[in-house]
């Protein structure tokens, strides 16, 4: 790897470790739909389209891809305040097997809407995936499929930005504060 952009501390976790950790998540989520006859899978813009499209060609189980888009009320950097959604899904999802895919719970704000929104259509099942989740005081929202626990520090790469920088980097990384 070369050297890293300077406004970045550290790497957190490499694209190996990420990619390993994809794979294993992937598997699990086709031995628990084998059954199910297909997954309706929604991916959260931006920052859980790299995510998403690596995830999802691992798979071995059918689904379909759809999106969402959300954004915060009075949303700066590190703090988001209400919800609200900017893009909807193009289908009903009332009896399909829905799993939401997203890339960090910090606050747990955003999952935590996006829970009870798609909750109130009636979907046969509901599940969350989520690449990172901070260690710190968070909604209590269900994530049944998580990446992996990060300490609570603002980190950007593999989809993840600071002002829309840095989404495309292949690592995650520690951002340095101001
Ligand atoms: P929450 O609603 O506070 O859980 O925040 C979730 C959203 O904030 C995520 O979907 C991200 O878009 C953004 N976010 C939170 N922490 C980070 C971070 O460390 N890096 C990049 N985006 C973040
Ligand atoms: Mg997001």
């Amino acid at each position: 790897m070369g050297e890293l952009p300077s406004d970045l501390v550290r790497v957190v976790l490499s694209a190996e470790t990420i990619h390993n950790r994809v794979c294993e998540i992937a598997d699990q989520l086709s031995e628990d739909y084998a059954d199910k006859g297909g997954i309706y899978i929604i991916g959260i813009l931006k920052g859980a389209f790299i995510f998403l499209a690596d995830l999802t060609r691992q798979l071995t189980v059918p689904h379909v891809v759809d999106f969402m888009a959300l954004s915060s009320y009075g949303k700066t950097d590190t703090f988001s305040g209400a919800v609200r959604i900017i893009m909807d899904l193009r289908e009903p999802i009332e009896g399909r097997h829905v799993l939401i895919v997203e890339d960090i719970v910090d606050s747990g704000h955003t999952l935590d809407y996006l829970y009870r929104t798609l909750t109130g259509r009636k979907p046969a099942s509901l599940r969350t995936c989520v690449l990172l989740e901070k260690k710190r005081d968070s909604l209590d929202v269900p994530i049944h499929y998580l990446g992996f626990e990060i300490k609570d520090v603002w980190v950007v790469g593999y989809g993840l930005d600071f002002a829309d920088a840095y989404r495309t980097l292949p690592y995650i990384a520690e951002l340095k504060r101001d």
